[in-house]
């Protein structure tokens, strides 16, 4: 290794430091910072690109866990291997959720710290929690276990049906991608799949919009035309911004839906349409039937199978990965150089609610990308940004509770091994349970040697 690694130790105890310091520092190719406290290691974090972190878990002013949460909330994915006399389950499992790679006991062993390091180091991609495309549901986008990844697990069993799937969420969470991914792990995949625009369709245009006409039908109908029912035989329809339709093109609507067939304005003839229906709205559909705008009828027939994307401030692990890959997208698209983002310029993302979601993300990096003349974008590609004033990140501190028996390691190992006999050596259901990513899993079943 040429370039060195730069490692930060965060402990409170001056002497643990020490130790751990001058053991890395005889080896030839680590550059060691410290910190006192999860407070000071944030500060050095903003400073310095760091490629690990050793990291206490009980410390006075903030403790390992909380350090943990507030660094992959800012933005820093940085690989933590987590040191601690104080093994209680509840925090190993707690720190593996937030991507801890490791945990190790107190007294450490050097030599085992220095193995473990170098097996890290030759291996960061996989020590990074990142997009994973690993599940039987194939998405085009990027996610985190804990973000869009709970969502994908529901599609990954409404997608083989053909029930009807609504989505819901704010205006640029990814509805129509979900919707598009839906229609690619369905058996219609080979189908079309028709997106219709309902915001888009008014009053007197809605029948000949999605029925089709008849030669002669009316004025200006020089030719027959297909509906987006007829196009979409086979495959889906997608009706977007579901929310807007008139009430006459609603009970239009319903009762193609209802029947499965449908006729050409002009025409007598009933054609019969297969098609799965995805519709999607960032209105509250259930509040606008309340209030009598929107019919009941229709509501059910198109909330089968509800699926809620989580706008993005509540899903902030995403935020950077995101980022990540709308660097590498624009910046093909723009032909520049630009191959990353600097800490800061995460950071300041990090910080952001996103009112307009993930949209509104893939235009900052635009923008930022636009303006870059380095490799780099930096915080100052970014607009002024309104800092997020809310949620600050909930820690725990059980770091305190009572020891248990056994190293954090062998109940770590125990409590892996349950959850896949539980599973019944089903390593997807095995991860949910316990609440951390496949990928993590898959790491620790390896080093565990429970294959
Ligand atoms: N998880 C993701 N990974 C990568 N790109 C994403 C992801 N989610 C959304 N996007 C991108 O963000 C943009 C907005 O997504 P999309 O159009 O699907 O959102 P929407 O909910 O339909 O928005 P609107 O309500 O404004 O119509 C698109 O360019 C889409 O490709
Ligand atoms: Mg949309």
């Amino acid at each position: 290794m040429s370039v060195p690694t730069k490692t930060l130790i965060v402990d409170d105890e001056a002497n643990h430091r020490f130790m751990i310091r001058t053991h890395l520092e005889d080896e030839p190719c680590y550059e060691v910072y410290e910190a006192e406290n999860g407070q000071e290691a944030l500060d050095v974090l903003a400073q310095q690109s760091i490629d690990i972190i050793l990291l206490d878990m009980k410390m006075a002013v903030m403790d390992g866990l909380t350090f943990l949460a507030q660094a992959r909330k800012q933005g820093y994915m940085t690989p933590v291997v987590i040191i601690t006399a104080y093994s209680t389950v509840r925090n190993a499992v707690e720190a593996m959720k937030l991507g801890a790679v490791d945990v190790l006991s107190k007294p450490i062993d050097m030599d085992e710290l220095l193995a473990l390091l170098g097996r890290i180091l030759s291996n960061t991609d996989q020590a990074e929690p990142s997009a994973e495309c690993s599940t039987k549901y194939s998405f085009p986008g990027v996610y985190s276990e804990d973000g869009l990844g709970k969502v994908l697990d529901l599609l990954e069993m409404v997608a083989p049906t053909d029930a009807s799937v609504l989505i819901l969420g704010e205006s640029g969470t990814g509805k129509e991608l979900v919707a598009r991914s839906i229609h690619e792990n369905s058996p219609r995949s080979q189908g079309p799949f028709q997106a219709v625009n309902c915001a888009a369709l008014s009053e007197n245009l809605v029948e000949s919009e999605l029925f089709g006409h008849e030669k002669g039908a009316f004025t200006g109908a020089a030719a027959t035309k297909k509906g987006r029912f007829e196009v979409a035989d086979g495959g889906t329809l997608f009706l977007d911004e579901v929310g807007e339709l008139t009430a006459g093109a609603q009970s239009k609507l319903l009762r193609a839906l209802q029947e499965r067939l449908i006729e050409r304005v002009g025409s007598t003839r009933s054609l019969a349409v297969d098609v799965r229906i995805i519709a999607a709205t960032n209105r509250d559909l259930y509040d606008m039937v309340q209030q009598g705008s929107f019919r009941e009828d229709l509501y059910f027939r198109l909330n089968v199978f509800p699926v809620e994307l989580p706008p993005l401030r509540e899903r902030p692990s995403e935020i950077p990965l995101l980022a990540k890959h709308f660097v590498k997208s624009s910046a093909k698209r723009f032909n520049k150089v630009v191959s990353g983002c600097s800490d800061g310029f995460l950071h300041k993302l990090c910080n952001y609610r996103f009112p307009g979601n993930v949209r509104e993300l893939e235009n900052l990096v635009e923008r930022a990308i636009i303006l870059c003349r380095g490799e780099v974008l930096e915080e100052q590609h970014l607009p002024q940004l309104q800092e997020n004033s809310s949620g600050e990140s909930k820690g725990s501190s059980e770091a305190s509770s009572a020891p248990q028996s056994g190293s954090i390691r062998e109940q770590q190992r125990r409590l892996i091994e349950e959850a896949l006999e539980k599973a019944g050596g089903n390593k997807s259901q095995a991860a949910r349970a316990l609440g951390i990513a496949r990928r993590t899993l898959h790491y620790k079943i390896k080093e565990y040697g429970l294959e």
